[in-house]
C-alpha cells in the first residue's frame, strides 16, 4: 500500500505502530526529532511516547531543530518527558516549565547543534525520529517541508524511526538539499556561493539497518500563528524601506539588495510583507525559515529564489503551497539548518540579516529571549549565526510593549543576547538608528531620539546625561541601569 512511499523493499517489513515505535525510546535517552518553526515535525512517535510516561518512568533529552507544532511539547510537558530541551522551543506549557526550573534548556545558536554533535562535545543521539515523504531505493530519508537538524541527527543516532506522512506531497523529493560538512582538522569549506547553488543530495543518506521502524502518518504541520501586519509593523517595514532605498541610492546596494535573512513572528512576517511595496526586485532570501510573505514575494515575482530550511504558513498558504509545489521547485530549496545558518557561508554571501528583539539599550545591546532578564520567552535561535556575521545586522521591535507599558528601548538590556558588536541597525515604528561607525555616546544619541517612544524619550535622555557626567567610554549608572526593569516587575510598568 504505501510502496510508493517506502521504495526500498527490504524496508516493508518495518512498518509498525507509533505505540511499538515508542517502545525502542527507553528512559534516560538522547532523541532528536525533525521539526523547525513547527514545520516537518514528527507527529505519532512522540504522543505514544507521552502515553507510555503515564505508565512508567520515562524521561529524555529532547533535541530537535526548532520550535514543533502539533502541541508535542506541550503534550511531552505536561506528561513530564522532557528532562533537557535543546536549542529551541515556542510552546508556553513547556515555558513555564523551564521557568519554572523543572526542564533544563539549552538555548543554543540553531548552526551549533550538530556541530557539536559530531564532535562528541555533548552526549550523542541514541534514536532520531524523523518525518519523510518518502524512502527511496537505495534508503535515502526525503524529508518534508523542513530539514533542521534531521539530517544529521539520523546519521550520528544508533537507532531511526521514519514517519512516512502521507499528506506530504511526493513532489517535495528534490526541493530539499542536504550537505555535511567534512571532518577537522582539513575541512574543505562550504561550497554554497549563492542561494540557489545546491551542493548536497536530495536525500538523507543514512545505513538502512540502522531504520528501526517505520510510522504512517496522515496528521499536517501546525499552521503559523502570525498576526496580521498592523499600523506599527508597517511603519516599521516603511523606515527599513527607507533605509534600503537610501543605501541603494549611495551605490552601497543594488536594487536587488543582498540575500536577506529574515526571523521569525509577526513583525519579522510584517517586514518581509514590506518589500512588496518596494522598489527593489530580483531579490534573493538566503533564511531560515519562509513564511507567507516569501510566498507572497515569490507569487508577485519581487523574489527570485529562496533558500531555507523549512516553511512555515497559515493554514491558507499551507494547502495552496502543497498543492502547487512545482511552481515554486525551482525557486527555493530547503537546507539543514548548520547549512542554511552557517556562518561562513553568512559572511560569503553578504546576508542582510533582519532579526526582532525583545528589547534593545540605548548602546545597541540586544536581548532577544529573556523577559525581565530571568525568564525564556523562546531562544536566540539563528539570530545570532546571521546578526554576527552578516554584512548588516538589523533589529526591529515595537518601541513599546504590554501596552505601553514596557519600553523596549531601556538603559541596559536585562539579558544580552546580540552584543553592541553584531548590531548594525535597530528600527522600532519611530525610526531608525543607523549605528554602523559611531561610539557608544554617539549611537546612545541616535537610539534615544530615532527609536525610544515619546512617552519614555526624556527619562532616556536624563539617565544617559547623568551617567555622561560621571564618565566612561560607554557611561552608565550602575545602580540605576536596571532599575526600569525592578520598577516593571514590581508594579506591571516602567512608567516612574
Ligand atoms: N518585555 C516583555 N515582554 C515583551 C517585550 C519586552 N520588552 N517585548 C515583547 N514582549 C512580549 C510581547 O508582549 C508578546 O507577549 P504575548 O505573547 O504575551 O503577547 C511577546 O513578547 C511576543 O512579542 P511580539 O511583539 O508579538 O513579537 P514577535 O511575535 O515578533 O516575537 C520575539 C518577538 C523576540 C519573541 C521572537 O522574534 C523571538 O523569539 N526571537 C528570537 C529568536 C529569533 O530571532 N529567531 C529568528 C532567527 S531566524
Amino acid at each position: 500500500m504505501y510502496r510508493d512511499r517506502i521504495r526500498m523493499n527490504s524496508l516493508w517489513g518495518r512498518v509498525m505502530s507509533p505505540e511499538e515505535a515508542a517502545l525502542m525510546i527507553r528512559d534516560g535517552m538522547v532523541v532528536g526529532m525533525s521539526g523547525f518553526t513547527r514545520a516537518g515535525d514528527c507527529k505519532e512517535v512522540p504522543f505514544a511516547l507521552a502515553e507510555r510516561a503515564r505508565l512508567e518512568p520515562l524521561k529524555i533529552t529532547l533535541m530537535t531543530g526548532a520550535s514543533l507544532g502539533n502541541d508535542i511539547d506541550q503534550t511531552l510537558a505536561e506528561a513530564n518527558v522532557i528532562a533537557r530541551r535543546i536549542p529551541f522551543q515556542g510552546d508556553p506549557t513547556l515555558r513555564r516549565k523551564i521557568n519554572s526550573g523543572e526542564v533544563m534548556f539549552i538555548d543554543q545558536h540553531l548552526s551549533e547543534t550538530v556541530e557539536l554533535l559530531r564532535s562528541r562535545q555533548i552526549p550523542p543521539i541514541d534514536i532520531a525520529v524523523v518525518e519523510a515523504s518518502a524512502i527511496t531505493e537505495a534508503g535515502g530519508i526525503v524529508p518534508t517541508t523542513s530539514v533542521g537538524n534531521s539530517a544529521s541527527f539520523a546519521v550520528l543516532a544508533e537507532r531511526v524511526i521514519v514517519e512516512i506522512n502521507l499528506t506530504m506531497p511526493q513532489e517535495l523529493e528534490g526541493m530539499h538539499d542536504i550537505f555535511f560538512p567534512t571532518y577537522r582538522p582539513f575541512r574543505t569549506p562550504i561550497p554554497v556561493i549563492a542561494p540557489e547553488t545546491r551542493v548536497g543530495l536530495p536525500a538523507i543518506p543514512v545505513d538502512p539497518q540502522k531504520i528501526a521502524g517505520i510510522v504512517i502518518t496522515r496528521k499536517t504541520d501546525s499552521p503559523s500563528r502570525l498576526e496580521p501586519p498592523d499600523a506599527e509593523t508597517q511603519a516599521i517595514a516603511g523606515h527599513l524601506d527607507a533605509f534600503l532605498t537610501n543605501e541603494v541610492r549611495r551605490g552601497r546596494l543594488s536594487p536587488s539588495l543582498q540575500p536577506l535573512q529574515v526571523g521569525i513572528g509577526s513583525i519579522a512576517n510584517a517586514v518581509t510583507h514590506g518589500f512588496l511595496e518596494s522598489r527593489f526586485n530580483n531579490l534573493t532570501m538566503y533564511s531560515e525559515v519562509l513564511q507567507d510573505s516569501a510566498f507572497e514575494l515569490l507569487d508577485a515575482g519581487k523574489l527570485r529564489f529562496a533558500s531555507g530550511s523549512s516553511f512555515t504558513l497559515s493554514a491558507d498558504r499551507y494547502a495552496q503551497v502543497l498543492a502547487d509545489l512545482p511552481r515554486y521547485r525551482d525557486r527555493m530549496v530547503l537546507r539543514p539548518q548548520e547549512i542554511s545558518n552557517h556562518p561562513e557561508v553568512v559572511r560569503r554571501l553578504g546576508i542582510i540579516a533582519i532579526n526582532t528583539a525583545l528589547e534593545c539599550d540605548i548602546f545597541g545591546n540586544v536581548n532577544s529571549t529573556h523577559v525581565g532578564g530571568t525568564h525564556m520567552m523562546n531562544g536566540i535561535g539563528g539570530s545570532g549565526d546571521f546578526a554576527r556575521n552578516a554584512h548588516f545586522s538589523v533589529f526591529v521591535t515595537k518601541s513599546t510593549a504590554k501596552g505601553g507599558a514596557i519600553s523596549s528601548i531601556v538603559p541596559m538590556v536585562s539579558h544580552v543576547d546580540h552584543t553592541e558588536h553584531d548590531v548594525d541597525i535597530i528600527v522600532t515604528e519611530i525610526g531608525l538608528a543607523d549605528l554602523r561607525g559611531l561610539a557608544p555616546r554617539e549611537r546612545a544619541e541616535l537610539m534615544i531620539r530615532n527609536c525610544a517612544h515619546p512617552r519614555y524619550r526624556e527619562a532616556l535622555l536624563e539617565y544617559f546625561r547623568a551617567a555622561c557626567r560621571r564618565g566612561g567610554h560607554t557611561p552608565h549608572l550602575l545602580e540605576e541601569a536596571l532599575s526600569w526593569h525592578v520598577r516593571a516587575r514590581e508594579t506591571g510598568s516602567m512608567l516612574a
